[in-house]
């Protein structure tokens, strides 16, 4: 078998930014597409040249070798869990599942019927982000002191909106922010304490927090901040992570009409008067990347290669489940004023070598 048969499950926003780079999927054939509502799943078979089209996920379990899955995260687990025991391969949209028992129960399944299960984290697959990491991996710039991730998006739903209500399973740190507590767990190791607060101040649509800030220290001593909302009328910024080295601050930074890494590192120089633009050098840079919603195919090509050759994914069940306790503990700290030991919560560091490795593979290509 050279390709695998996938189908799709959940025709809404996220499937739709799947399908935008599926043309570059190189070792899948889609074969099936799955909504509750008819119309989403024919719109999208339409896009794929035509494929089988059900409103009843149970109905194409002999059609497919593997399913994406994209459904509100209510149903990830019910869903995830009926493909595992037919045998089929799991990539499931984050987070994982809404409980940690429903994770654990998942990944056990799919143990036991030796299918493959994968979170469809696509962060850590975007080249920028896989270039900063190596970056930042490789020494050249010292120590990390500080890491910041800031996200703003409005993300106003109808009040019925599932995103909007209990069956997101908890706020907008739990729904956006495991993106990014999975991508600090790889740069900065193993976690020590941390806070989150949250408020749905401005976003009075959310039943949970709609804006969050999330500060980590990790082992090495250095910081992590986490500033997320959904409440945002209004950005500067479109996707932006900062490291601050003893070189200097890298910075990865997208916005609509690429995404570059720049590396800021003369401060000590600074006069007033200096454009800020000579202040800084692009390291890296791709324009025009569609603000990373392209290359959700670099994780279904990779699910696919861990499908037909054996491989580990980097985002498999137990790793993506760390981010997600880790978050769970901060729910629980901000309930209760206690600031929580995170040591657990770290990334093995066989998945962090098997990361690294992953990102060393597609740069030799
Ligand atoms: N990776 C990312 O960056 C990212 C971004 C957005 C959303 N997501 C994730 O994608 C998933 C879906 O989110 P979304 O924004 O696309 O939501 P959405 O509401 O836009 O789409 C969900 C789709 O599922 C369909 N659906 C609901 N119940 C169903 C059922 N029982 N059977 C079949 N279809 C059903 C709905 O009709 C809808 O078309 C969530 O897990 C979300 O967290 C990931």
């Amino acid at each position: 078998m050279d390709k695998i048969r996938m189908g799709l499950i959940g025709c809404g926003n996220m499937m739709r930014q799947h399908l935008s780079g599926v043309d570059q999927v190189k070792a899948v054939e889609f074969t099936a597409v799955c909504d509750v509502v008819r119309e989403n799943a024919e719109r999208m078979s339409e896009v794929l040249g035509g494929t089988f089209v059900t409103t009843d996920w149970r109905e194409m379990a002999d059609k497919v070798d593997a399913v994406l899955v994209a459904l509100p995260h209510d149903l990830h687990f019910e869903c995830g869990l009926f493909f595992a025991r037919h045998g089929k391969h799991v990539l499931m949209e984050k987070p994982l599942c809404n409980t940690e028992e429903e994770c654990r129960r998942l990944i056990a399944v799919c143990k036991e019927e030796g299918v493959v299960l994968m979170c469809a984290y696509p962060v850590p697959h975007y080249p920028g982000v896989r270039k900063l990491y190596e970056l930042v991996k490789s020494g050249e710039y010292g120590a990390v002191m500080q890491m910041s991730v800031w996200t703003e998006q409005l993300t106003r739903k109808d009040e019925l909106h599932w995103l909007s209500t209990a069956r997101i399973g908890g706020g907008q740190f739990f729904s956006h922010g495991c993106h990014y507590v999975d991508l600090l767990l790889r740069f900065l190791g193993t976690p020590v304490r941390g806070f989150h607060l949250g408020t749905n101040a401005g976003t009075p649509w959310m039943l949970r927090e709609g804006t969050s800030a999330v500060v980590l220290q990790f082992e090495s001593g250095a910081l992590a901040y986490h500033g997320a909302t959904w409440g945002a009328r209004g950005t500067r910024l479109g996707w932006d992570i900062q490291v601050q080295t003893e070189k200097g601050m890298l910075e990865y930074s997208t916005t609509l009409d690429g995404a570059r890494i720049f590396l800021y590192d003369q401060l000590a120089n600074h006069r007033p008067g200096v454009e800020e633009s000579s202040k800084r050098q692009v390291v890296w840079e791709l324009s025009n990347d569609g603000g990373n919603a392209k290359f959700t195919h670099f994780e279904i090509d990779h699910f696919a290669d861990c499908v037909l050759n054996g491989k580990k994914p980097v985002t498999d069940g137990e790793t993506s489940l760390k981010s997600l306790q880790l978050i769970w503990k901060l729910y629980e700290a901000e309930r209760t004023g206690i600031v929580p030991d995170l040591r657990g919560f770290a990334i093995p560091e066989a998945d962090l070598a098997n990361y690294s490795e992953y990102v060393a593979s597609l740069d030799r290509r």
